[in-house]
């Protein structure tokens, strides 16, 4: 469910024409809806509080890295959701975005010390612990602060799903989290200092998963660590579950429907009395978010290969280089035509400066727009300026308003970022 339709032969985010919006802030430009945002966060939080009796107040902690624009953050922040996040950087984001810290948590692999103590300064919710060597650095720098911040144990529970090798996070040698009984052992330890407090478990087992059975024998995982933690004499109080419920990105693709996702964390969860949290990135912010692009011109070869040459490229939308992933792109004024297939390339000198092969489309000229559907999540926070190329702007549209919030940053401010070496 998102708000980019068709009205009047034209694709517009819910009451904005993207004719009209590129014509203003130009292309490639990301745009956001509101609505969408807002709803697919609700759906999340109705489905948390039909289930209160086994999900407690369960935290929605949306996952920052999918889309840190500040709008966006805000835009959540207004409904009550929280913010999962990997650096100091994302906390600063979610903490300016208006999330406050006590619906913050801070998760990754390797946090410095720094980022540790800024988490323990702004008092994070919790802080999830991934390692055995991060509970000493993290014992040493509270000490140091005479805190004792809220922990949890990231489980890595050797179940690994995804939608791609390089975004699976649960599986045995995957870098994440600790096995079952590393863990255990570091929340014994944990308790015994005083200057961590064990609250919980948490674990994220990949990324644009499908199917509920493998996140499901990973809740498992952390139901029966938690009877075992308290069968020791633990307190277990939050289980932190993760992100990792996939979108459907082709038109007929199957997914789970967060609300029998959330029934089956309840019904895993049932009579354990713990406040869950979930961390879902894609989920919220996928489909809220198009791509749009303009066409340079297609290259029509006297091979019979027909290349739809757009303004975006990996730089801005790396997901199809890195990952092969599927994006489908739409006119933004549908033409008449039989489809033919196109090569969709961008600008970018590489052959890996693909978004699809043979890709079925009505003709389209020079100066057609064009829109990268579902480009919401991990879109604008993966781009970068290879080639020289200026980050594409964002804008964020809410009913009939709009507002550029990041503008493309022009050649100047991108240079004034280089001070030149004062011996050239
Ligand atoms: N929590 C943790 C600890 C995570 O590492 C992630 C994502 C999430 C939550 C959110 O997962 P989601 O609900 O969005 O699946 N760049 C890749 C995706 C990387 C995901 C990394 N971790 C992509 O474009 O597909």
């Amino acid at each position: 469910m998102h708000h980019f339709e068709l009205k009047d032969g034209v694709l517009h985010a819910e009451g904005v024409s993207l004719e009209a919006l590129a014509a203003e802030v130009g292309t490639p430009t990301y745009v956001y809806s509101a609505a969408t945002l807002r709803r697919h966060y609700q759906v999340m939080r109705a489905a948390c509080d039909a289930h209160r009796s086994a999900l407690g107040e369960a935290l929605i902690a949306f996952a920052v890295k999918a889309n840190s624009n500040l709008s966006v953050l805000a835009t959540l922040a207004r409904e009550g959701c929280g913010a999962d996040t990997v650096s100091e950087g994302e906390i600063r984001r979610a903490l300016k975005a208006g999330i406050p810290a006590s619906r913050i948590i801070f998760s990754g692999v390797g946090k410095t010390d720094a980022e540790l103590a800024f988490a323990i300064e702004q008092g994070v919710r919790q802080i999830n612990v991934e390692s055995s060597a991060e509970l000493d650095r993290l014992i040493v720098v509270a000490r140091s602060k005479a805190a004792s911040p809220a922990i949890a144990i990231r489980v890595n529970p050797r179940i690994g799903a995804g939608g791609h090798a390089k975004i699976t996070t649960g599986g045995a040698g995957d870098k994440f989290g600790v096995p079952v009984e590393e863990a255990l052992d570091l929340y014994a330890r944990a308790s015994a200092s005083d200057h961590v407090t064990p609250v919980g478990l948490a674990c994220h087992i990949g990324s644009q998963i499908t199917d509920l059975a493998p996140l499901e024998g990973a809740f498992r995982v952390l139901r029966q660590m938690t009877e075992q933690l308290r069968a020791q004499g633990h307190s277990v109080t939050r289980l932190d579950l993760g992100g990792g419920l996939g979108v459907p990105y082709y038109g007929d693709a199957e997914t789970v429907a967060p609300a029998d996702y959330v029934a089956m964390a309840a019904r895993v969860l049932e009579g354990l009395d713990v406040e869950a949290a979930f961390e879902p990135g894609r989920l919220m912010a996928a489909n809220a978010g198009v791509l749009l692009s303009r066409v340079i011109q297609v290259n029509e070869r006297t091979d019979g290969r027909r290349f739809l040459v757009l303004d975006a490229a990996m730089n801005d939308l790396m997901r199809p280089a890195l990952y092969d992933a599927f994006h489908d792109v739409k006119p933004v004024r549908p033409r008449e035509g039989a489809a033919l297939a196109h090569d969709i390339v961008g600008p970018v000198c590489e052959t890996g400066d693909t978004f699809a092969r043979d890709r079925a489309l009505a003709p389209l000229q020079a100066g057609d727009l064009v829109v990268f559907m579902s480009a919401g999540a991990y879109g604008a926070v993966m781009s970068g300026e290879y080639n020289t190329r200026p980050l594409a702007a964002e804008v964020l549209v809410d009913g009939e308003r709009h507002a550029v919030i990041r503008p493309r940053p022009t050649y100047d401010e991108m240079f004034a970022r280089e001070p030149m070496a004062d011996w050239l």
